[in-house]
């Protein structure tokens, strides 16, 4: 049975890749930084017993280990980063406070410890269980607001911290390639998350359909690359 990791499994895409890997009948271990706040994913959990529930807030060094040695013998499939933040929310009430002229730099720092930092960390951390397994991939979702060539939103703290997330994640990917692990950059869309509470155009359903999809074709030589959730290459 392929096994997965899910960060940032309370909600959102997170839960939706928790629920559709669970029923794929894949062994799941979600983890969100605060179980007992996620009804949704105790409930899916007690439907399945092959989703393992684990605390993990990604921006903490201590926790980030303690989930790798409790995890150590056992070997991950796919790794998939998901969790991340834009900041305060609501985003739009609060998307001044990325914008040059009045930029909070507390919520910047938030937001790439995050986003770039915390996603890194889960990496380093897990990367032996991930090039131990059969599949050997990890998966973290970015987005096309970090792509300088595609994308001017104004929204320095979010879209700097995928940028950043991107060029570590390639680097990262050169690293590992020896050892025959796949690393690739993948953005879901416009979701219908609480990220994106008005004009997402994506169903959570059908984005996780097709990034899971996507996983399954990706080879070594999609490492270090950066896909839109229907496959499309996303340029940097
Ligand atoms: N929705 C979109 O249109 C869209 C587009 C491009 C990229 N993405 C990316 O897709 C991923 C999932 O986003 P989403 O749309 O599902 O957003 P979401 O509904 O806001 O869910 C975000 C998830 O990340 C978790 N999280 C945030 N900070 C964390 C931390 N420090 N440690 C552990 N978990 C943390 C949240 O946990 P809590 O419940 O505890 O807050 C939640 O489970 C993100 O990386 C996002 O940047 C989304």
């Amino acid at each position: 049975m392929p096994s997965v990791l899910v960060t940032g499994a309370s909600q959102g895409l997170g839960l939706e890749f928790v629920r559709q890997y669970a029923s794929a009948g894949w062994q799941v271990i979600a983890c969100c930084r605060n179980p007992a706040s996620s009804p949704a994913l105790q409930a899916l959990a007690q439907g399945h017993e092959t989703i393992r529930i684990e605390p993990l807030e990604i921006t903490a060094g201590g926790q980030v280990n303690d989930l790798a040695r409790r995890l150590a013998g056992s070997t991950i499939d796919l790794l998939l980063n998901n969790a991340g933040t834009m900041g305060t929310l609501p985003f739009a009430a609060n998307l001044e406070r990325q914008h040059f002229g009045s930029i909070d730099y507390e919520l910047w720092d938030e937001v790439f410890r995050t986003n770039t930092l915390g996603t890194v960390r889960v990496t380093e951390a897990l990367l032996d269980l991930v090039a131990a397994s059969v599949q050997k991939r990890v998966i973290c979702l970015s987005s096309t607001t970090g792509s300088i060539a595609e994308s001017r939103r104004q929204a320095l703290a979010y879209t700097t911290s995928k940028a950043a997330l991107n060029k570590a994640m390639t680097l990262i990917a050169d690293h590992v390639r020896p050892r025959g692990v796949t690393v690739t950059l993948v953005c879901p869309g416009y979701v219908k998350t609480r990220m994106n509470v008005g004009g997402a155009t994506i169903e959570v359903a059908e984005s996780v359909a097709a990034i899971r999809a996507l996983v399954d074709r990706l080879t070594l030589a999609d490492s270090g690359r950066f896909l839109r959730y229907n496959g499309e290459a996303i340029a940097w």
